[in-house]
Formats: structure tokens, sequence, C-alpha cells
């Protein structure tokens, strides 16, 4: 199995595995009330949280691959992230993506899921990608529609209902 830890690269951002350097930046974007309002996920509640989280997250030397930190080229902010997470319940990856307000409204989202999704499909080689989103997260849900996914019926996740997109391999 190969492990990506570092992902694609689009005009704007590097994607990379979060380190303990990103604490702070993990923190602040996932105790964020308005970033957390539609993930379904509690917001964190401390650094440590943070460093927990970062520090257990299991996904690159199990799958190989999963949600990377987005740096923006420009200044190497810590930005949000995006990436791509297999989802052993439902046997599917998903791409999911998550950045700070200051962020919103500038393509970034479409830009970088579109590379995770292309990632996806180039190099993880992987038949079909969804996206899971509340039905209220009309952004989220246009940026899925703007990868090119399509709805295709609803999904227990979680414990909530999500809308299912889905994209197969072209
Ligand atoms: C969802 C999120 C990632 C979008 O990031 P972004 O970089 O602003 O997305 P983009 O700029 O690429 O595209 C956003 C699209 O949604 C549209 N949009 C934004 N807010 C909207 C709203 N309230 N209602 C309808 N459309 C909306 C934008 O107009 C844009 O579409 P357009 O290009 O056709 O105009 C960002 O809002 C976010 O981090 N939200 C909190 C975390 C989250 O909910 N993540 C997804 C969980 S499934």
């Amino acid at each position: 199995m190969n492990t990506y830890r570092s992902g694609p690269t689009t005009d704007r951002i590097e994607h990379r595995a979060f380190t303990l350097d990103d604490c702070e930046a993990f923190y602040r974007l996932n105790s964020h009330p308005e970033v957390m309002r539609f993930t379904g996920e509690p917001p964190l509640s401390s650094i440590e949280e943070a460093r927990q989280a970062i520090s257990n997250y299991p996904d690159f030397e199990t799958v190989g691959y999963g949600r990377w930190a987005c740096v923006l080229k420009d200044t190497g902010a810590v930005i949000g992230f995006c990436g791509l997470k297999y989802l052993p319940e439902l046997d599917e990856v998903d791409v999911g993506f998550r950045f700070f307000p200051e962020y919103w409204g500038q393509g970034i989202a479409t830009e970088t899921s579109r590379a995770c999704i292309d990632f996806g499909f180039d190099v993880l080689k992987l038949q079909r990608i969804l996206g899971l989103v509340l039905s209220e997260n009309t952004a989220s849900i246009r940026v899925l529609e703007k990868t090119g996914m399509i709805r295709n019926g609803e999904v227990e996740y979680d414990g909530e209902y999500a809308l299912k997109y889905q994209i197969n391999r072209p």
C-alpha cells in the first residue's frame, strides 16, 4: 500500500497531512461555530482535543490517504482541510472539506475538491467517490455539484440523514 501524506497541488493550495504544529489552526477551525454548523460533528472544546485528533488520525497508515490540511501557497497558512476518507461502514470513499470563513466564496473548496477527486481516480484508482452533505448545507451542495457530482439518494451516517452525491470514475 502506498501512503500519500501529501495530496494534490492546485493553483492556490498544497495538500498535506496535519502535523502537531497545526494544533492551533486545527482547533480554531474545528471549534468555529459557523464552520461546524452543518458538519454533524461536535465542535472541539480544547487544543488538547485537537492534539489528540491529529495524533490519533489513523487513515494514512490504514488506507494510505485521508483528509489533508490545505496550505495557501501565497502565505503558507493552513486555511482548512480537504481530502478523501474511506468510510468502513459504507465501504465507500467520500470527499470532505472545511475552510475558515474568511476564505469562503473564492472558489477554494471547488478547486481543492476537484483536485482531490482527480487524485482519487488517477492515483488511487477509485471506482466512485461520494459527497455526503446535510440538506441545509447549500454552499457545500453547490460545491459538490460544481465538481460534477450527481445526487443519488440519502444515507444514514453518524446517526443523521445526509444527502448522497456521487461521481463515477470517468
Ligand atoms: C462549504 C464550504 C467548504 C464552501 O467553501 P467555498 O470555498 O466558499 O466554496 P466555493 O467558493 O468553491 O463555492 C461555493 C458555492 O456555494 C455558493 N454558496 C455559498 N453560500 C451559499 C448559500 N448560503 N446558499 C446557496 N449557495 C451558496 C457560492 O455562491 C458558490 O457557488 P457559485 O460558484 O455557483 O457562485 C465552506 O462554506 C465551509 O467551509 N463551510 C463549513 C464547513 C462545511 O460545511 N463543510 C462541508 C461539510 S459536508
